[in-house]
């Protein structure tokens, strides 16, 4: 299953890639900068058509909405991004991902993760490690805040109010080497994963923007939660941090106190 599942997500970037350069047909969901291509419903499609063909049985939670059924009638879920990152994908054609993750009974299987503009594809299967390629994968080892890397997706986000969330998103750049912010979470979280980034941190993500990260970051010696050190459920959307276990509990007691 991951075999295929890896082929008709390179299949599914590879068309995501072609059809970048065509006319994109954007719409709006929630706002001006929430937005969907006729590409990512295409690719959606694409990918629940090569699923149910192969696996009549299985449940589908897709940002889209394609798939319409609940997913609590399903032991096996597939849990798909289409394109993540859709604002990279308009605006710059790169830093955006195809992202799949498959869960049995709430546990993780596998996660693909597939940049087509550069031709990296990051997996991981439960217990068998995570990969970029076929190079496996280790995320950093590194535990000094001031050395670090960190990536954040939560300075545009509309759910921030509070103003001492927006004080410790302030101080968090004086602590660490540097911010990163790529908008395209599940290319973040395999960047952690990747050594690329030492940390990663989101005020609100949903499953399919981080299911096969959370994968691959963990089989890669790395700890996700959420915020309040909470292991975190595959269906549920909220905050998350994502990083190698020595940084982890720093940013949580950074996060804490300013909270
Ligand atoms: C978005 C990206 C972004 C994150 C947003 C997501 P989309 O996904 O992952 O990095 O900060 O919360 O909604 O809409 O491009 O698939
Ligand atoms: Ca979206
Ligand atoms: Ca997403
Ligand atoms: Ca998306």
């Amino acid at each position: 299953m991951l075999k295929q599942a890896k082929e008709w997500v390179i299949q599914a970037g590879e068309m995501s890639f072609e059809k970048s350069k065509q006319s994109l047909d954007i719409t709006y969901k929630t706002s001006h900068s929430d937005l969907v291509t006729k590409v990512d419903k295409e690719v959606e499609k694409f990918l629940i058509e090569k699923i149910l063909a192969h696996y009549p049985d299985h449940g589908i939670v897709g940002e889209e909405g394609t798939f319409e059924k609940d997913p609590d009638e399903f032991d096996t879920l597939w849990i798909i991004d289409p394109i993540d990152g859709t604002i990279n994908f308009v605006h710059q054609q790169v830093n955006y991902v195809i992202s799949v993750a498959v869960t049995h009974k709430e546990k993780g299987v596998f996660g693909i993760i597939y940049d087509p503009s550069r031709d990296e594809l990051f997996w991981a299967a439960r217990g068998e490690g995570a990969y970029l390629n076929e190079q496996r994968l280790q995320n950093t080892r590194l535990e000094r805040l001031e050395e670090s890397l960190i990536c954040t997706g939560l300075f545009w986000n509309e759910r921030i109010e509070k103003s001492k969330l927006l004080e410790m998103i302030y101080q968090l750049p004086k602590h660490c080497r540097g911010i990163r912010v790529y908008g395209c979470a599940a290319l973040e979280l395999a960047y952690v994963a990747a050594g690329r980034l030492d940390a990663y941190i989101s005020l609100y993500l949903n499953p399919w923007d981080f299911a096969a990260g959370k994968m691959i970051v963990e089989e890669a010696g790395g700890v996700i939660t959420t915020w309040e050190d909470a292991p975190l459920s595959y269906l549920e959307a909220g905050p998350l941090i994502a990083s190698n276990p020595g940084l982890h509990k720093q940013l949580l007691s950074f996060i804490q106190r300013d909270l």
